[in-house]
């Protein structure tokens, strides 16, 4: 990992930040799907602010984040049925515990990625997820587009996207509107550049 993840979280301590605006929508977007105790995973996690405060208790979930400081912020921020790995979010090995997952979060992912992991990580989402299960994304900008058609290719249904006009973050929610795929340990979906 060549890029200071600890110091991009900063920008949340600023409330006008475009970050902090994302948080809103992102955490807008999970509130409905948190209605009840939910299985969900976080791809990419960082400290965990975006879900950590709204899972409701009976929840499992798994985070994975590869920087240990952010990793060690989600854990303490973490409830009762939330496992942290400090490990590669990049494989489906760590998601076998939670999966199939009724919400996954990836965000700030596909922004990190060539086009060809977002495609074969999206692909891949079907395995993650139980039926009708719920992935919640960011994107910057008009690449934003393309993972909209990415997942439609997928057999996703879109639920929402919210793309401000004053901002470059795009915030999509899609649902798994076809049969899941069965669950495959140490499927590599993802390297960041
Ligand atoms: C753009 S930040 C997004 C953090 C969080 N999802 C959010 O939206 O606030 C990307 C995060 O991915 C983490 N990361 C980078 N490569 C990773 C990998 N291979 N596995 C797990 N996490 C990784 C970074 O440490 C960083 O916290």
């Amino acid at each position: 990992m060549t890029r200071d993840w600890v110091g991009w979280h900063d920008d949340y301590e600023d409330p006008g930040s475009s970050l902090s605006r994302r948080l809103e929508v992102v955490r807008e977007q999970l509130r409905p799907l948190l209605d009840r105790p939910r299985r969900v995973i976080s791809m990419c996690a960082g400290d965990g602010r975006d879900v950590l405060p709204l899972l409701p208790a009976g929840s499992q979930a798994v985070l994975v984040e590869w920087d240990p400081v952010l990793a060690a912020r989600a854990r303490e921020a973490a409830p009762d049925g939330v496992t942290v790995l400090t490990a590669d979010a990049g494989t489906t090995t760590p998601y076998a515990s939670v999966a199939p997952a009724e919400v996954l979060l990836a965000c700030g992912v596909f922004g990190n990625i060539p086009y060809e992991d977002t495609a074969r990580t999206i692909a891949a989402l079907p395995s993650l997820l139980a039926p009708g299960g719920t992935v919640i994304w960011t994107r910057a900008g008009s690449e934003a587009g393309v993972v909209r058609d990415l997942f439609a290719a997928t057999g996703f249904t879109e639920l929402s996207f919210t793309a401000p006009p004053d901002a470059r973050f795009r915030v999509g929610v899609h649902r798994l509107a076809r049969d899941p795929d069965p669950f495959l340990p140490d499927v590599r979906l993802f390297t960041f550049v």
